[in-house]
């Protein structure tokens, strides 16, 4: 993981070079992998993805699942934070898309779960937030569940219900894919 965050930051064909890198944290090891979007400006300033507003409910629902952040691991398809937070460009999604391919081949996870439509479309190009959140989808020897954004959860308490909801799904999600793969 240390050598692909060298190649990363050596890599100078990457867009957004002028954003610090947030390369992702946690424990490789893990069953999930969460994949949001792309840093924001705190995220930006300590080179760790989701330790914002967005990250404070991730780590209060994690908390909710007895799950210590520490236990899981979490970065985003763009590794470094677009300007003014604008949503990330086609070509930038692609440039890092490598990056997030290796990454995700050293963690082998069981399941991603992707935090909002971005993430969500990474892998499931057709997919729709509102519809698909909560669902699994498998993808291979790994099974995707799109989840909302924690950020959109924070603007409506709709979405906040249901972001719970499929968050507190989690663990049985975890023990159905366990068995489905075998
Ligand atoms: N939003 C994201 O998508 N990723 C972060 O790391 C923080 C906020």
């Amino acid at each position: 993981m240390k050598a692909l965050e060298a190649e990363i930051i050596a890599d100078e064909t990457l867009p957004l070079r002028e954003s610090n890198l947030v390369f992702g944290e946690g424990n490789p090891d893990t069953e999930v992998l969460f994949i949001g979007e792309a840093p924001g400006a705190r995220e930006n300033e300590l080179r760790r993805p989701f330790v914002g507003r967005s990250g404070q409910l991730l780590d209060k629902l994690l908390g909710e699942l007895g799950w210590p952040r520490t236990d899981v691991y979490i970065t985003n398809i763009v590794k470094r934070r677009p300007p003014d937070n604008r949503d990330p460009l086609p070509q930038e999604i692609e440039a890092y898309r490598p990056y997030l391919a290796r990454q995700i081949a050293i963690i082998k996870p069981l399941v991603i779960a992707t935090l909002g439509r971005f993430a969500m479309n990474y892998f499931l190009p057709l997919g729709k937030i509102t519809r698909d959140q909560g669902k699994l989808f498998p993808a291979g020897k790994l099974f995707i569940y799109p989840m909302f954004h924690p950020a959109a959860a924070l603007r409506s308490t709709g979405t906040l219900n249901d972001f719970r909801q499929s968050f507190q799904k989690l663990p049985a999600v975890i023990a159905k894919c366990r068995t489905l793969k075998n």
